[in-house]
């Protein structure tokens, strides 16, 4: 029999509901098991969907059946639980974003390098088809040199929904609707133009009471050349979908959520690129309408990275770009000056 990876979650809370039922899904992995600081919620967890409740998470770290463990605590917590997790030798697949400082992201990166494991991000936004249709626009030169674009993130999220948990909205355990929500498309836009040069921004808490920023601006200019927008809020009314548009020398492209709505290339036939199972994404109105279908491709990629020893498809150096790009501009934002990015 083909070898499987044995899989544990760590945190039982909304998102990993996605990473049980991806791992469920996955032909080359088993579900090893749920883990949560709170027992009662890895033990509801574990009875929702028939698996074992590990008594604490030491004790799924200690157990020998288990390959890899999928890191789903609060950000601010993902570093302490993927130094651990790599300590006791297990492979990690760490939620978005994989720390919620770039220190913490550098720590993590080099233990796995050190410990010689395989380690990958949530980033799951990447792999939707119009994303994936307009990198390879991007990469063949079909815009020519890019020049501008625009990523616009008009979320709604509600207080109930920061007074749900306390670390949601801190700085140290979350950050704000960049750094929440915004990185999603982050990672996206540094998928499609590559590095980031500098950064200059703008921040406010404008309509929630919390601790990190419901609002945020900034301007990016990538190693490329090309100079971008971003806007981020959880304040807007109803919330939009998400806007992403890059414009070229040779034609220009625009996605709204999960479609490519708009693409004014010379000479290019296309027609709308969408999901083609027809997943829907409402991610700008509320945190759970998200399709699973990313995560359940990055959890059986993981599996597979494992098996063959190879990279996930979002190695964490990838998510520590998003970071660095966003903390850049939230120093920005404090300081009144442009951040540049190493
Ligand atoms: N990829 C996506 O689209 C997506 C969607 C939602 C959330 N997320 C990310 O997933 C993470 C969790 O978000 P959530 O909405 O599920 O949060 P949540 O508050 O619903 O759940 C977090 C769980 O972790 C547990 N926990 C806290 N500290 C822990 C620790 N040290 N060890 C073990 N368990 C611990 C809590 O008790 C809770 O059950 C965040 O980093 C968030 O950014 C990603």
């Amino acid at each position: 029999m083909e070898k499987k990876v044995s899989i544990g979650i760590i945190g039982c809370g909304a998102v990993a509901r996605f990473h049980v039922e991806s791992v469920l899904a996955a032909e080359n992995a088993i579900l090893a098991g749920v883990a949560d600081v709170r027992q009662e919620s890895a033990v509801a967890l574990a009875a929702e969907y028939g698996t074992r409740a590990y008594a604490s998470v030491e004790q799924m770290l200690g157990d020998p059946s288990v390959d890899a463990v999928s890191i789903c605590t609060p950000s601010g917590f993902h570093a302490s639980c993927a130094l651990a997790a790599l300590e006791a030798g297990k492979h990690i697949l760490v939620e978005k974003p994989l720390a919620v400082t770039v220190e913490d992201c550098d720590r993590i990166i080099a233990s796995a390098k050190e410990k010689g494991l395989t380690a990958g991000v949530i980033s799951q936004f990447r792999f939707n088809a119009s994303v994936r249709h307009l990198r390879e626009m991007v990469k063949e030169g079909r815009l020519g040199k890019i020049i501008t674009g625009e990523l616009l993130m008009k979320y709604y999220r509600s207080q109930a929904y920061y007074d749900s948990s306390s670390w949601r909205g801190t700085w140290a355990l979350d950050g704000g609707s960049m750094m929440n929500q915004g990185i999603h498309g982050v990672d996206a836009m540094l998928y499609l133009l590559g590095p980031a040069e500098s950064v200059s921004g703008y921040m406010d808490t404008m309509t929630h009471k919390m601790e990190a920023e419901d609002t945020a601006v900034c301007a990016v200019k990538f190693k490329s050349g090309a100079m971008i927008v971003i806007q981020s809020t959880t304040s807007a009314y109803k919330g939009a979908p998400r806007h992403i548009s890059i414009v070229g020398t040779q034609g220009s492209v625009v996605i709204t959520e999960d479609t490519i709505e708009k693409c004014d290339v010379e000479g290019y036939e296309w027609e709308p690129v969408t999901e083609e199972n027809g997943a829907k994404n409402l991610g700008h109105q509320n945190p759970m309408s998200i399709s699973c279908e990313g995560h359940k491709f990055q959890l059986r990629d993981f599996a597979e990275a494992i098996l063959e020893g190879r990279e996930p498809a979002v190695p964490l150096i990838e998510s520590r770009r998003a970071v660095a790009l966003i903390q850049g501009a939230y120093e920005s934002a404090r300081t009144g000056k442009a951040v540049k990015l190493d």
